[in-house]
């Protein structure tokens, strides 16, 4: 239920305060973070900040995804064990969110205690259901190695076109899609041999079982609750009617050894895939935060529970995301997610991100040059809207707008008031005016602010953003018609037009606080240093102060946002850009 659709208290028309678990996708343990990876996150701590300052009871989780062939092949290359690596990159992960101010509450492991616990606990009771089956299959398997191969560690000749050193899965000469045994001349990635066939038992969850389906068609296509595109995809797979009836495979949940993950009980030698094991990774990581805080997981996760559960993920992921991991919960007896939120990709000037062409960017080599986080958490802001469509990081427009609309336009608000009043008024602002409820500055932004909730709720921070940059536009154009300067100019003859250059500072100073507020789930940095050093508070302001919020002083001025200059981005592309080799 969305907070809109939410009922009011009657006597205080205030909204109840919501309990909720929002997870943002786990990374894999084998790669830094990139700017496509930070999409996601600065959309969903956006919208995690955005509760908290409604004053919403919110846990956010998220954990590294470690398990899988590619990171135990990772490790073997580097020479390492995999628990070595997965703790390596736990560390860059932590560091590099940490610097683009996501505020996970839990930053965990899939590679934990609490994981393998509930990823048996899940698997038991879809067993006990009726919904595991083992079937005998043939696979591409590494005689050199002695192992079996994923599609994408199989290379070969189209069988369409004839393309040379294409993946199992499918050509990107001619985008042909098909199975690793019609590769001609295929061989294996890893040892380079020739695969060969090779048959094994896996573990399968019967999704083609028909409580799955009539589940599934109830949870993702009649209650209505996915994304327009989502819905649509989901109609497609599940099948909108009774006479329609829908075709989901049976899923396959195991791997053989050589692997890294856990191995499945009473299956000596199979071990879980790590799809099966990451979503749960979700759950391993509250159970974490609940313990650690006195918390019960339970109340999180009952079928009753009265938490809300999101799920912010890419569009890649939609499958796992709202077929699997609902059933998955749904017939091992935990509650189901209240929504799955689905974003675009990243492209970065028009085009996809490019190792060759520096725009595939490390979120560290980002923060290494010294670009400001708040920048891009600013851009992607002004650049979702909830849907998922694709969204492009245009470094022109970003410059751009950055240097227009934060540096221009909000800070400059504060830069021409903030000095009259340290200098004229001993840092005190006019309280008569914090007090006017009735001025159409403040009316205003009131309205505006109902607007940019709405838009906070549905993820449409393009709008929050569109909305902020029409009230800067207003509050400049205030001070513009008044003219400060000029008033101060005149009162140095003229005393009596003293109170007048209170007024209007004060005024614009009070809007100032008030669109940080509006600003806070995107910029929270500069939010902060708004709060202690501009107006010295020592509590940080909340949507319930955009009526009046707590300043009476300046404290100080210290410049707020520096401006983006083309060469650091050129220097960004340029650290980034890796020879075709
Ligand atoms: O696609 C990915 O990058 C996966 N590591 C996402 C996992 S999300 C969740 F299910 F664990
Ligand atoms: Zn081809």
């Amino acid at each position: 239920m969305t907070e809109l659709s939410r009922p009011t208290h009657p006597a205080t028309g205030v909204h109840p305060r919501r309990k909720i678990l929002v997870t943002s996708a786990l990374p894999y343990a084998n790669g830094a973070i990139h700017l496509g990876h930070l999409v996601e996150y600065i959309q969903t701590d956006i919208w995690v900040r955005y509760q908290r300052l409604r004053d919403h009871s919110v846990v956010y989780v998220c954990a590294d995804d470690t398990h899988g062939t590619p990171i135990m092949l990772r490790a073997e290359k580097e020479g390492i064990s995999p628990e070595t690596l997965i703790d390596r990159v736990w560390h860059e992960h932590t560091r590099d969110f940490a610097g683009f101010g996501i505020s996970f509450d839990q930053y965990y492991s899939t590679h934990s205690p609490e994981n393998r616990t509930l990823s048996e606990q899940i698997y038991e009771r879809l067993k006990a259901n009726g919904l595991i089956e083992i079937r005998r299959i043939e696979q591409m398997y590494d005689p050199a190695k002695e192992m079996f191969l994923p599609d994408r560690f199989i290379k070969g000749e189209c069988p369409k076109c004839g393309a040379q050193d294409q993946y199992g899965d499918s050509c990107e000469a001619c985008g042909a899609t098909y199975g690793p045994t019609d590769l001609k001349n295929p061989r294996s990635v890893v040892s380079g041999s020739s695969p060969i066939r090779k048959e094994s038992d896996h573990y399968f969850f019967r999704l083609s079982d028909p409580r799955c389906l009539e589940f599934l068609r109830q949870w993702a296509i009649t209650d209505e609750r996915l994304q327009p595109e989502a819905s649509n995809k989901l109609k497609e797979w599940l099948g909108d009617s009774d006479a329609d009836q829908g075709g989901l495979s049976d899923w396959d949940i195991s791997r053989d050894a050589p692997y890294f993950g856990f191995e499945i009980p009473g299956a000596p030698g199979k071990y879980f895939y790590v799809w099966l094991d990451a979503p749960i990774g979700y759950y391993a990581s509250l159970k974490k935060y609940c313990d650690g805080h006195g918390l019960s997981f339970e109340a999180f996760t009952a079928p009753d529970s009265d938490v809300e559960q999101y799920h912010f993920i890419g569009k890649d992921i939609l499958y796992f995301h709202t077929l699997f991991w609902p059933a998955m919960l749904k017939f091992s007896g935990f509650r189901t997610p209240t929504n799955v939120f689905a974003h675009g990709f990243l492209t970065v000037d028009g085009a996809k991100m490019s190792k060759s062409r520096g725009t595939f960017i490390t979120g560290q080599s980002y923060l290494d040059q010294q670009l400001n986080p708040e920048w891009l958490r600013y851009y992607f802001a002004a650049k979702l809207n909830g849907t998922m469509e694709d969204l492009d990081l245009n470094l022109s427009d970003f410059i751009a707008r950055i240097n227009s609309d934060l540096v221009g336009k909000y800070v400059n608000i504060a830069s021409r008031s903030a000095g009259f009043i340290t200098k004229r008024f001993e840092g005190r602002l006019d309280s008569s005016v914090l007090n006017d409820l009735g001025h159409p500055l403040h009316t205003a932004m009131m309205s505006a602010a109902q607007d940019m909730a709405e838009a906070y709720e549905h993820r449409d921070t393009a709008r929050v953003v569109r909305e902020a940059t029409a009230l800067m536009d207003r509050i400049n154009t205030y001070v513009d018609s008044e003219k400060p300067w000029e008033i101060a100019k005149q009162a140095v003859q003229d005393p009596q037009l003293m109170p007048r250059l209170h007024e209007v500072c004060s005024r614009a100073l009070r809007a100032f606080a008030q669109l940080t507020i509006l600003l806070k789930p995107i910029l929270p940095f500069t939010a902060q240093r708004v709060e202690q050093e501009i107006f010295g508070l020592d509590k940080p302001l909340g949507w319930a102060d955009l009526a009046g919020p707590p300043i009476s002083e300046i404290k100080g001025f210290s410049h707020l946002m520096t401006r983006v200059e083309r060469d650091r981005i050129d220097a960004l592309i340029a650290a980034n850009r890796e020879s075709l080799g």
